[in-house]
């Protein structure tokens, strides 16, 4: 499992481990067992309860007797392991029984608190101490407990849209050239992976507006709508299309590229934890440059 996704599961599920660790049987942070299913919890057809109401093993495992088998006999790919299996994401599987609307994740983007103060909790999802933002040198030890290319993984896909994994590889000479530029005449960071990759920070920022100061590069970002709202598209397809003269360019730039934009799918109205506006293209042309 993804260390973020166990991390996430450690902190919902801590209310029940010590429950887990007195039963030898089964693995620390398990699922409860045995519990009554609540009279407005909706259990799907295949996963039954026992005759008074309760889940048991066989509600989510559809590997017979489960209970007797050795662990080293298991194979958790094993379409049966649990009902309707395999989960590429786990929370799916949650999701069958549990509201996800009650169930959601916690959105560590949100870093403000009502004050204005930060909150230092999100931090450390990220980060092993908190760095001080008003300390240029904090830079030098960010403590970050996954390597930048991996740290938004697990609790967004690889692939959150069309285009980011394209994306996934290291800009030419003439790139790096736009890319260095664009971060001196814009006044931002737009930092590569441990390996000169483009990565999810290269274009995104982790931190809510204001957390960064904005007068350093790490602070330059978008934020047209709240971090709580997220990006925000327009809703209506047929709505009447006004074409900017740099949209128009970056239809023209996508039929060159012989390649739909994500942009173009769904079109953006509000961005947030966008480094640079993508909407208007200044995002994309930090490395990517059109044809007059
Ligand atoms: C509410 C659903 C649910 C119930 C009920 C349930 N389990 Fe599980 N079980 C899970 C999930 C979810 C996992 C984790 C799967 C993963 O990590 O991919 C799991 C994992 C396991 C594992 C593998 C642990 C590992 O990481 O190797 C074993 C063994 C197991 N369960 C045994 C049982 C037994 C025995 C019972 C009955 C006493 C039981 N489970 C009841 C959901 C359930
Ligand atoms: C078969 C239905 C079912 C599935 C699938 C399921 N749960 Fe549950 N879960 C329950 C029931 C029933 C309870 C006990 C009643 C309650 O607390 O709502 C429960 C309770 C919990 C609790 C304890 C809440 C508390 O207050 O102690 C947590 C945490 C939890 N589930 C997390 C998960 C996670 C994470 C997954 C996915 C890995 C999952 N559940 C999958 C049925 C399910
Ligand atoms: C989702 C993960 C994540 C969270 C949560 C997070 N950070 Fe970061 N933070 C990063 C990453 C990744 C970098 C490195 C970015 C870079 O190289 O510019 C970073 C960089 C920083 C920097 C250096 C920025 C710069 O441009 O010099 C500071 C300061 C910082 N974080 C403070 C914080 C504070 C304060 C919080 C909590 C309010 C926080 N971070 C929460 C991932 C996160
Ligand atoms: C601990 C889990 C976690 C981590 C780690 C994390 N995120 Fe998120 N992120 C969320 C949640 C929860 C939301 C709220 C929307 C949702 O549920 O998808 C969100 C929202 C976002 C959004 C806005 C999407 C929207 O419309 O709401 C962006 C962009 C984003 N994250 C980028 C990143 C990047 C880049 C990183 C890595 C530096 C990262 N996230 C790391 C949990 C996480
Ligand atoms: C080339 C730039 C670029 C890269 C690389 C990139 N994104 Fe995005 N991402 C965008 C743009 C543009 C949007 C839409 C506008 C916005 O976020 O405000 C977006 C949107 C999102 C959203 C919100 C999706 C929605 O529909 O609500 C999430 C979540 C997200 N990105 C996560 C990631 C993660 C995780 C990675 C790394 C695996 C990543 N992005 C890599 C540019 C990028
Ligand atoms: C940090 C640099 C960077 C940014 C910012 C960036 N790109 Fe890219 N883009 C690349 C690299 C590197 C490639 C892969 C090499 C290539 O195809 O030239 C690429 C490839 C593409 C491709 C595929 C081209 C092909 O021929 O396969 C499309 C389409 C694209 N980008 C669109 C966008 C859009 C839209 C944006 C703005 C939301 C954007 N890019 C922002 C660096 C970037």
């Amino acid at each position: 499992m993804k260390r973020w996704v166990s991390l996430l599961l450690l902190l919902v599920m801590t209310p029940i481990q010590a429950q887990a660790e007195d039963d030898p049987e089964l693995p620390v942070r398990h699922h409860p067992v045995e519990v009554i299913i609540p009279g407005n919890m909706q259990l799907p057809d295949e996963m039954k309860p026992d005759d008074r109401g309760r889940i048991i093993c066989s509600t989510c495992h559809g590997i017979d007797n489960i209970e007797k088998k050795p662990r080293d006999e298991l194979n958790k790919k094993d379409p049966d392991f649990l009902h309707g299996g395999p989960y590429r994401d786990l929370t799916k599987f949650c999701f069958r029984c549990h509201d996800d609307a009650e169930f959601q994740r916690k959105n560590i983007h949100i870093q403000r608190l009502k004050s204005g103060k930060t909150d230092k909790t999100t931090c450390q999802y990220c980060h092993e101490e908190q760095p001080d933002p008003n300390n240029r040198n904090a830079r030098d030890d960010l403590k970050l407990r996954l390597p930048p290319g991996r740290i938004c993984l697990g609790c967004h896909l690889k692939t959150p849209h069309l285009n980011a994994m394209l994306h996934q590889q290291e800009p030419d000479d003439t790139m790096r050239d736009y890319l260095h530029q664009t971060q001196d005449e814009q006044g931002v960071r737009m930092p590569l992976d441990e390996s000169g990759k483009i990565t999810c920070i290269t274009c995104h920022t982790p931190h809510q507006k204001g957390v960064i100061p904005a007068d350093q590069p790490g602070g330059r970002q978008v934020a047209e709508s709240r971090v709580e709202d997220g990006v925000v598209y327009s809703q209506s397809k047929w709505a009447p299309i006004y074409a900017t003269d740099k949209e128009q360019r970056l239809a023209e730039f996508s039929q060159e590229q012989g390649r739909p934009f994500a942009l173009e799918y769904k079109r953006l109205a509000k961005e947030v934890l966008l480094r640079l506006p993508a909407k208007d293209g200044t995002l994309c042309q930090a490395c990517h440059r059109f044809k007059d």
